[in-house]
């Protein structure tokens, strides 16, 4: 006697009723560059089919957000002035804090999520405060206090702060909890690895480091019961929600976190993984759309309840597609 495992195979309908993982529009969130100037809607040559946006262009994004079913984005901003403290991160009138309060007044419901980091800002493209030639831990917690309290006073629904100091989460939660955002939530890029797949984003984001590199603060990729350490501490600091990041090449790592944790995650499918589907496909090689959505089914059934992804308003035209037909 075996068993006819190909019996619940036999055709769409029943394979469908099967299916122990879907993956739909409101599972994504889509990262979004924001620059400084006027009628700027371009292509970002790392990121084929993500464009830098300027503020006045935005309503244009937003509208093909809303019309993919996509309920979030998360703002990255890319700011003309660069300094040691990273000073236009903080500044109210600062380039993220603009296109908040501009998406905001576009669509009330469209759910905003800031990232909060220093490396695009600072002079050095370090994520934090340097003393010495070392990226000093509690300095940097008052600088990443004042950019999430900027990014509230401006109506963000979210906060993700994504520069790995210890401590973080907790000094945030306080700010925001002083001045009466208690509203806003924390997703935490708690298990941020020191990963080669950021490349195509620091291009867009001109945010590479000018010397040394990441690994005093991003996680090393060799570990992975560090990232249940890193990630526990999130939960007791007062995330509301963690992350795994990157996502593909730490699906082990997603398992695990949703194994341990009865607590949503995220997952970040970063520029390099989606840089690399659409190379690989640009040659010919594979069929984009069939990779990219399983690609991204992988990452919901490993554990993550959300994907960041670049793909998010193709993917989920696809999958609208796939639902109609
Ligand atoms: C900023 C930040 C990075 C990414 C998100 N926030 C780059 C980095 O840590 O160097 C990477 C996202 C991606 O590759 O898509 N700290």
């Amino acid at each position: 006697m075996f068993t006819r495992h190909r019996r619940l195979r036999k055709d769409s309908s029943i394979r469908s009723m099967v299916r122990e993982t879907t993956i739909m529009p409101q599972d994504f969130i889509y990262p979004i560059f924001v620059v400084e100037g006027e009628n700027i809607k371009e292509e970002i040559s790392s990121l084929e089919g993500n464009y830098h946006y300027s503020i006045d262009r935005l309503e244009e994004l937003v509208e093909e957000v809303n019309k993919a079913k996509v309920k979030g984005i998360m703002v990255f901003g890319v700011p003309d002035h660069k300094d040691e403290c990273a000073s236009a991160a903080f500044d109210e009138n600062g380039i993220v804090q603009r296109a908040i309060k501009r998406i905001k007044e576009l669509d009330e419901n469209l759910f905003v999520i800031g990232d909060v980091c220093m490396c695009q800002y600072t002079s050095h493209g370090h994520c934090g405060i340097i003393k010495g030639n070392k990226v000093d831990n509690d300095s940097t917690l008052e600088y990443l206090g004042k950019i999430a309290l900027s990014y509230a006073k401006s109506g963000v629904d979210m906060i993700a702060p994504s520069d790995m100091m210890d401590g973080r989460v907790l000094h945030i939660r306080n700010v925001l909890d002083e001045n009466d955002y208690k509203d806003v939530s924390i997703m935490s890029y708690s298990a941020k690895y020191c990963s080669a797949f950021y490349g195509p984003f620091r291009e867009a984001a001109h945010s590479a480091p000018k010397f040394g590199d990441r690994k005093t603060y991003q996680m090393d990729p060799c570990n992975s019961r560090e990232a249940m350490l890193e990630i526990e501490d999130d939960i007791n600091e007062g995330a509301d929600i963690v992350m795994v990041k990157p996502a593909l090449p730490y699906l082990d790592v997603i398992k695990m976190t949703s194994d341990r944790f009865d607590f949503p995650i995220a997952a970040y499918n970063v520029s390099g993984e989606y840089a690399m589907v659409k190379a690989a496909a640009k040659l010919g090689l594979i069929d984009e759309k069939k990779v990219a959505l399983e690609m991204l089914t992988s990452i919901k059934r490993a554990g993550a309840d959300i994907i960041i992804t670049y793909y998010a308003l193709e993917a989920s035209k696809w999958i609208i597609e796939e639902i109609n037909k």
